[in-house]
């Protein structure tokens, strides 16, 4: 079992990252593989739309999305956690995510190739806000809630803290624990 955390947050040691690391414990602790991709460290442009992956599904675009990729398609789970950035995902995110077009075909079907690696893939969501109310994140959960479905993944759930400067979460157990619990039950069969 091998569980992927995407980070959102440029803020490294910031209350997305804090939470990601958490949930990973959770899925190590269920006997998982894990690795961390901290998205603002790799170079990801946004999608062209120029449709080539459609046919070979593989993105023209040559830069470290190409790896990314691979190991989306390789893992069992996929945890992203994310701040909400003016009402909607950070720019490194949305780049990602827009990506993923690469999965696709010219009819918005999973590629026939991806088919067996996404069937039973499973993934969950972390979100942070500034705002006290939580569910101003909630236009993130709902667009990785729909990619998920779309992409046939299991959906293991979402998230949701606020905390605003950076490390504050760390003060939140409980919302600590519930995101360990995220990753756990990402890594559990
Ligand atoms: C450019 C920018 C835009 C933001 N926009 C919002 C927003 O629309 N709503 C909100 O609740 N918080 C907003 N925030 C606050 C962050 O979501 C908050 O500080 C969060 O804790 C950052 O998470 P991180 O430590 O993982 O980077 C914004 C922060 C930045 C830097």
């Amino acid at each position: 079992m091998k569980i992927l955390g995407i980070l959102g947050s440029p803020r490294i040691g910031g209350n997305s990252d804090i939470l990601l690391d958490q949930a990973l414990a959770g899925a190590r602790e269920a006997g998982a593989e894990i690795e961390k991709i901290i998205l603002s460290q790799n170079k990801i442009s946004g999608c062209l739309d120029c449709g080539k992956c459609n046919e070979t599904g593989v993105c023209v675009i040559k830069d470290d999305m190409g790896e990314i990729h691979k190991k989306v398609l390789e893992a069992d789970g996929l945890i992203h956690s994310v701040p909400v950035y003016f009402w909607a995902m950070t720019s490194q995110m949305k780049a990602y995510l827009d990506r993923w077009c690469a999965f696709f075909d010219e009819q918005w079907s999973m590629q026939k190739a991806y088919r067996s690696k996404f069937n039973g893939k499973k993934i969950g969501l972390i979100t942070i806000c500034g705002d006290s109310n939580i569910s101003t994140a909630d236009p993130i959960v709902h667009s990785f809630k729909n990619t998920s479905d779309f992409a046939g993944l299991t959906w293991v759930g979402v998230v949701q803290a606020s905390a605003g400067s950076k490390g504050e979460i760390s003060r939140n157990e409980a919302v600590k624990k519930k995101a360990f619990d995220l990753g756990k039950k990402a890594a559990t069969p």
